[in-house]
């Protein structure tokens, strides 16, 4: 059954007060619920209600206190309804209700993790807790009362504020929660079990104290401490770009071994992946660190753009997701340049760009180009578990980005706020965003607006912007043209009539250099400036720039300012240029990258061919050259150094060829870390860590990053004396990045060698699930793993499907990062399998599986028929989960 948003009616009630009651135990958890309703303005008296539940055990229905017989109401598969009384004044509903928190392996709604309890509701788990209007513009105040037994969860925790405590005379105790905020039931959640915790207050900008707290596993207390820094920081850093406060007296993290997703932002009780919290010099590596800081901060922003202003249905994700990942990468960025002088910090920024650039290219362009494309305010969908996608978190972070490219800082700042005088307390759709931002456009623009802008909202598919120049050196000008083309994404070339693709409203960020490398200023009534937008609104545009002297070079899509993909007849030696001098950091990078993609693809190409491998000369003056310019930060330098992802290079064939692609990528770097192995062994000499405490400063762990590149390529090269160095450094490792980095790169490039320190790790951390997932996740992803060895590794007895990090690191891993092992027939038959081992456990981590083989159809013929032939066998399945059937059969579409 598909949910079109056309379909979207307001519910007929409101619900200002939830009054909540459980008696928590594993086996099975009794829920009482008092839901006090009123009718909704422009109601009828008399309208029916209707409630949803899921997987639960009804015990009883009341009305205003009066229990109800099976006659009055009604109990479907997934509802339960009943008719109010006629005199339209308030009512109360009471309902208890069991469900089973041991036995669900969804991790959705209440669920065991451990020994402990926790919840996730996002998006529709709060309907598996007990029957509710479980949806997000049902906003209520929460009281909750939880009860259990203090030894098995002496700690209860919920939203708000906690209001008492007690023992019972039946020894059991109770926690009296009040959340004084409304909310929609995805943002309540409750946690119970036994956890160590560490705390502080801070001071918010309105001077209030408040208390922050971060909740884990026993004895894993000392390894919270960046995740409470990081909170900290992420409270002050929203005053300060933002003018946005903490609005609660507590503020709760808490870890969770067993999580779908990242992290949850209930309102006030945080529940992370313990992925995302624990972190110490010994078990995390540096990019670890930088993840939990991101996501903390993701969660914590979500408190003003997803809380206080919800989503009106969840076709609107892309108002809280987008908006939230904006801010999170901004954060993220303020933080690696914070304290650099002007223009380090504009390289320490670009590199945070350059990574949420490669993700996007990596995860959400296929996405936009396979069967489940869609706009980030998607139109239709079955299953809304497989929205959180690539598309509404990154693209719809970028779609925010260009607004705020558009508006600038002060501009987008006034928006935010605007937003927030408007909306604040409030569910409401992703225009109610673009409103607000459009008031500050239009007053800075006169006569224009965003209505050609919106149409981001509307339109799935990467477009294409193609971009041509002409110098006219008598009259000193630069005619600039871009011309833009979005195809049909994914099923929609199935529509008839043609889906239309209007043109977009794109910034195209660009700069000029000449043929020395010198960057060129570009005049404008207001002054010159050497990075200049221009607002593309239609399909085809041409600029003119004058007084240009010299026939420049066009640095494109500076920042990535638009979500696009770049068709230019920019030649080798123009992003030869381009990689050198460049002065845009993201732009110059890209330049690399544009380089290496050509040269990789030139490599299938030759070989399909039969002809000779193309020369790697250009690619290696550019790598060299990076390798010796001291004036480029060493993260900077490890972004420069890196060959594109093998996926990407897999993605950028046509048709796709995995094994191809496998095969050129694996030679490129096998040849370039031979060339440059001289360069690489000095690198890598230089790096050496300058001891003192450890340190995730940006510079640091750039210094690491770049070490473990330099070891990754000298063990590539087959360099003399690789190995040993390997060996050494695992064995001398001061912190799990050089551990890790070492482990790694033996077991990619010589894994005969990689058996003894396996075992040491193996040894030394067993016992820390997060530091095993490392270990597992490591070697599924190794090129010697075939699939005989990942099913080895799942036959040891620390694996299990159960947990979703150890699927993702040992499935996951293997399916996504092991393409050579995986594009074989035996490869296709792990997937199905596991897809459908999994989809009878956790049906959301089944279909993120699933969408391995989104792009069967682009690949070449033994892929493809592999591929599709899996994709049956799946689809075939008796009793799967609506999840899955939604993205196979999409994908078979
Ligand atoms: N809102 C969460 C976030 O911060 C994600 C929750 C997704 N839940 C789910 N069951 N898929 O991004
Ligand atoms: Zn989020």
């Amino acid at each position: 059954p598909t949910i079109y948003r056309q379909d979207y009616a307001p519910y007929p009630y409101r619900l200002p007060q939830v009054r909540l009651e459980f008696d928590l135990a594993a086996e099975s958890t009794r829920v009482r619920s008092e839901l006090r309703f009123e009718l909704a303005p422009g109601s009828a008296p008399g309208t029916p209600l209707v409630l949803q539940g899921e997987d639960l055990e009804l015990v009883e229905v009341r009305l205003d206190g009066r229990p109800l017989d099976a006659g009055e109401y009604q109990l479907a598969d997934d509802t339960l309804s009943l008719i109010p009384p006629g005199h339209g004044k308030p009512f109360t509903i009471g309902i208890v209700s069991l469900c089973r928190p041991a036995e669900n392996t969804t991790l959705m709604g209440l669920y065991v993790s451990g020994d402990k309890l926790f919840t996730q509701c996002e998006a529709q788990g709060f309907r598996r807790i007990t029957w509710f209007p479980d949806r997000p513009d049902v906003m209520a105040r929460f009281e909750v009362l939880l009860r259990a037994d203090p030894a098995a969860y002496p700690l209860l925790l919920s939203n708000g504020n906690l209001i008492e405590q007690a023992a019972l005379p039946d020894g059991r105790h109770q926690a009296l929660w009040r959340d004084p905020h409304p909310k929609p039931s995805y943002l309540f959640a409750l946690v119970a079990g036994d956890f160590d915790c560490i705390e502080r207050t801070e001071t918010t900008r309105s001077g209030r104290e408040v208390l922050l707290q971060v909740y884990s596993d026993k004895g894993y207390r000392e390894q919270t401490r960046w995740a409470l820094d990081c909170l900290a920081r992420a409270l002050h850093w929203d005053e300060r770009r933002f003018g946005l406060e903490l609005d609660l007296d507590r503020f709760m993290v808490v870890a969770a071994r067993d999580f779908n997703m990242g992290a949850m932002e209930n309102k006030g009780l945080n529940i992370f992946n313990a992925a995302y919290v624990l972190a110490d010099p010994d078990t995390a590596t540096d990019a670890a660190y930088r993840g939990i800081e991101a996501v903390i901060g993701h969660e914590y922003f979500h408190n003003w753009t997803g809380n206080r202003v919800t989503c009106r249905d969840w076709f609107q994700l892309s108002l809280k997701e987008g908006l939230t990942v904006f801010r999170d990468q901004e954060f993220s960025a303020d933080m690696l340049a914070e304290g650099l002088p002007p223009a380090e910090a504009a390289s320490a920024r670009a590199v945070k760009r350059i990574d949420d650039v490669h993700t996007l290219r990596l995860a959400q362009f296929p996405e936009d180009a396979g069967p489940m494309a869609h706009p980030i305010r998607p139109d239709s969908y079955q299953e809304i578990g497989n929205f959180y996608t690539a598309t509404i978190y990154e693209k719809g972070a970028e779609v925010i980005r260009m607004q705020h490219t558009l508006l600038g800082e002060a501009g987008f700042r006034a928006g935010m706020d605007e937003y927030f005088r408007r909306h604040d307390g409030q569910a409401v759709t992703c225009d109610a965003f673009v409103d607000a931002m459009e008031s500050v456009y239009a007053q800075q623009n006169p006569g224009q607006d965003f209505s050609v802008f919106r149409r981001w909202y509307a339109q799935a598919g990467t477009p294409r912007v193609r971009v041509s120049s002409h110098y006219d050196p008598a009259a000193r000008t630069c005619r600039i043209t871009l011309q833009q083309q979005c195809a049909p994404a994914g099923l929609e070339v199935l529509r008839t009539p043609p889906v239309e693709k209007p043109p977009l409203h794109i910034p195209v960020a660009i700069g000029l250099i000449d043929a020395d490398g010198q960057p060129m200023p570009i005049r404008q009534e207001n002054g010159t400036r050497d990075t200049l937008i221009l607002e593309l609104r239609q399909a085809s545009q041409t600029w003119t720039l004058t007084d240009i002297p010299r026939a420049p070079i066009l640095s494109l899509l500076r920042g990535f300012s638009a979500p696009v993909i770049l068709e230019t007849d920019r030649t080798a030696n123009d992003l030869a240029l381009l990689a050198r001098h460049d002065p845009d950091p993201f732009a110059r990078w890209d330049a690399v990258q544009e380089t290496a993609h050509r040269h990789l693809q030139d490599c299938m190409r030759a070989e399909r061919d039969g002809a000779q491998p193309p020369a790697l000369d250009t690619l290696l003056a550019i790598w060299r050259a990076a390798l010796d310019d001291q004036a480029l930060s060493p993260a900077y330098r490890t972004r420069l150094l890196a060959l594109p992802a093998v996926r990407e290079v897999i993605d950028r064939s046509e048709p796709m060829d995995p094994q191809a692609a496998v095969s050129a990528w694996t030679r490129t770097r096998q040849a370039l870390g031979a060339r440059l192995a001289q360069d690489w062994r000095a690198m890598y000499d230089s790096l050496v860590d300058e001891g003192g405490p450890y340190s995730p400063d940006p510079v640091s762990s750039g210094r690491r990053a770049l070490r473990n590149l330099a070891l990754d390529n000298l063990l590539a090269g087959k360099a003399p004396g690789a190995v040993d160095l390997a060996l050494a450094q695992f064995r001398q490792a001061l912190n799990m990045t050089e551990s890790l980095g070492a482990l790694t790169a033996l077991l990619q490039h010589a894994p005969q060698d990689a058996a003894g320190p396996l075992a040491d790790f193996h040894a030394r951390w067993h016992d820390d699930p997060l530091v095993l997932d490392r270990w597992f996740g490591a070697q599924a992803s190794a090129p010697g793993c075939t699939v005989a060895g990942v099913r080895a590794l799942m036959a040891l007895p620390d694996f299990s499907l159960r947990n979703p990090n150890r699927a993702r690191a040992v499935v996951f891993r293997f399916c996504l990062d092991n393409p050579g092992n995986l594009h074989t027939p035996e490869g296709y038959d792990f997937w199905a399998e596991q897809v459908l081992a999994l989809d009878a456990l956790n049906p959301e981590i089944a279909a993120r599986l699933s969408r391995a083989f989104d792009n069967w159809a682009r690949h070449e013929p033994t892929a493809r028929a592999g591929m599709q032939a899996a994709l049956q066998r799946v689809l075939a399945a008796p009793s799967l989960s609506r999840n899955v059937r939604e993205i196979v059969s999409k994908a078979l579409g």
